[in-house]
């Protein structure tokens, strides 16, 4: 029974995932998957953090796959108008743009002080505390969970 609860509510968690998703095009669907993308280098530099066998190359590698979609090329991704329907990115992006490429700059400025970092391990916990701080920062301003 156990089994079969935990199995449902992981099924409920994919379908709604999905459903995040469903009827997004264009640009909307193309920073949904940059932000996918970002969330799971996040993941693998995380991952590297505490590992034994550190590798600077995959925390390089990850980093600098937010670098790429940080900054003007995640603005870009914000044409006016583009909110509604499946996005959940919130109206007040185009009330308050500067604010909004601010953040953008910093997720990119943080990416790359992770790799300027990456050659020490124990060096790179605090960069990655200020990387993270900028996903609460931007996503409580400006994106609506839906
Ligand atoms: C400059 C602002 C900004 C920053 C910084 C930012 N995000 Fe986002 N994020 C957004 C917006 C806006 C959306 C909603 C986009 C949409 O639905 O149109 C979003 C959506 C997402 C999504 C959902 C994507 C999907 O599948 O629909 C994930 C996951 C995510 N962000 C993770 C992260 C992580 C992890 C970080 C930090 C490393 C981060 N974001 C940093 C603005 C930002």
């Amino acid at each position: 029974m156990r089994k079969f609860l935990l199995f449902a509510g992981l099924a409920v968690l994919v379908v709604n995932g999905a459903q995040a998703h469903m009827g997004a095009t264009g640009v909307v669907l193309e920073r949904m998957e940059a932000m996918k993308e970002i969330a799971s280098a996040v993941k693998a530099i995380k991952g590297q953090l505490s590992s034994d066998s550190y590798s600077s190359n995959v925390v390089i590698e990850n980093a600098s796959i937010i670098e790429k979609h940080a900054g003007k090329s995640f603005i870009n991704l914000f044409p006016k108008g583009s909110e509604g329907g499946p996005s959940e990115a919130s109206s007040s992006i185009w009330q308050d743009w500067d604010g909004f490429a601010k953040i953008s700059d910093d997720l990119q400025t943080r990416a790359i002080a992770i790799k300027d970092a990456a050659s020490d391990q124990r060096s790179l916990k605090q960069p990655f505390t200020n990387l993270v701080k900028t996903c609460g920062a931007c996503h409580k301003k400006f994106r609506e969970k839906k």
